[in-house]
């Protein structure tokens, strides 16, 4: 009987590429960040560092930007770029030959009942998630590499509202269908989603104390692990994404088990 190897004869890694996370495939490679001035952006723009990637930096702060890119070094580079605003977003990607991974954790909305909050502040998450992330894709898709991939921010409040925030839910539930779409639009060019818990970093340091004790509490209790994710964590998950070259389409939970519950 004969015997087929399982090593396809295209892989042309080396092993010091194969003992890393990566696989290697990020080295060299322009990792594009907007919103990487902070957060779990920042966390990947250092992970991918690592792996040895370029990163470029976007965000409406360039103090911000420019603080985080002398923190990573010569390999970061940065833009000020609004997401909401598409002629910000086309010169952002005009000044870029290449994209190899996108990633936008941009985002400023408001988040609560339907009853309560204005039709702008319901509206916010689309105008600024939903449709900031979609135009950010349409603007790089033409400097897209035919390997490339993008990985689009959601949030587990998708699958599973903590409380009630309608409009935010239906958000992050249509990224993970702008995912499916995009994956079969843009193939070869791969697309996934991250969809991540409550995560103890930037984004909660910068609510009211009692609010966000509040909703860690609620969360510790929630998930399965009975804590918060860590913004590395979340950064794992999509540099996994990233590198993998069989995923496209799929969503992805680092939550602890918070959508199970
Ligand atoms: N942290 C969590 O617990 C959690 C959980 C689930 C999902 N998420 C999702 O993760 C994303 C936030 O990431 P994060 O937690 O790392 O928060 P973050 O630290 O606040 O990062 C957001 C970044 O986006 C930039 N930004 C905001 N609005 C922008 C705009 N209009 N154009 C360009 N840049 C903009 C901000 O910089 P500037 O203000 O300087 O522009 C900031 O650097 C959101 O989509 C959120 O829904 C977070």
């Amino acid at each position: 009987m004969s015997t087929t190897p399982l090593t396809p004869d295209t892989d042309t890694g080396t092993d010091a590429d194969r003992r890393r996370p990566d696989g290697g495939r990020l080295e060299g490679r322009t990792v594009v960040l907007i919103g990487g001035g902070s957060g779990i952006g920042l966390r990947v723009a250092h992970q991918a560092v690592a792996a040895g990637a370029r990163v470029v930096l976007g965000g409406r702060s360039p103090e911000r930007l420019a603080a985080a890119a002398e923190v990573l070094g010569d390999a970061a580079t940065w833009h000020t770029v609004d997401v909401t605003d598409r002629a910000s977003l086309a010169a952002f990607f005009d000044r870029l030959d290449r994209v190899d991974h996108l990633l936008t954790t941009a985002g400023t909305y408001q988040v609560g009942p339907m009853r309560e909050l204005s039709d702008e502040d319901a509206e916010s998450p689309f105008v600024s998630k939903f449709w900031g992330q979609y135009h950010a894709v349409r603007f790089a898709a033409p400097k897209l590499t035919p390997d490339a991939s993008v990985v689009l921010m959601s949030g587990a409040a998708g699958a599973r509202p903590p409380g009630p925030a309608p409009a935010y839910a239906a958000c992050n539930a249509a990224l993970e269908g702008l995912a499916r779409g995009l994956a079969v639009e843009l193939a070869p060019v791969r697309v996934n989603v991250v969809s991540p818990g409550t995560v103890d970093g930037h984004l909660w340091e910068g609510r009211p104390a009692a609010a966000r004790e509040a909703a860690f509490a609620q969360y510790r209790r929630d998930t399965l692990l009975h804590r918060l994710g860590s913004e590395d964590e979340i950064a794992d998950t999509v540099l996994f994404l990233f590198a993998n070259s069989y995923m496209t389409g799929s969503t992805l939970y680092p939550d602890g088990g918070y959508t199970l519950r």
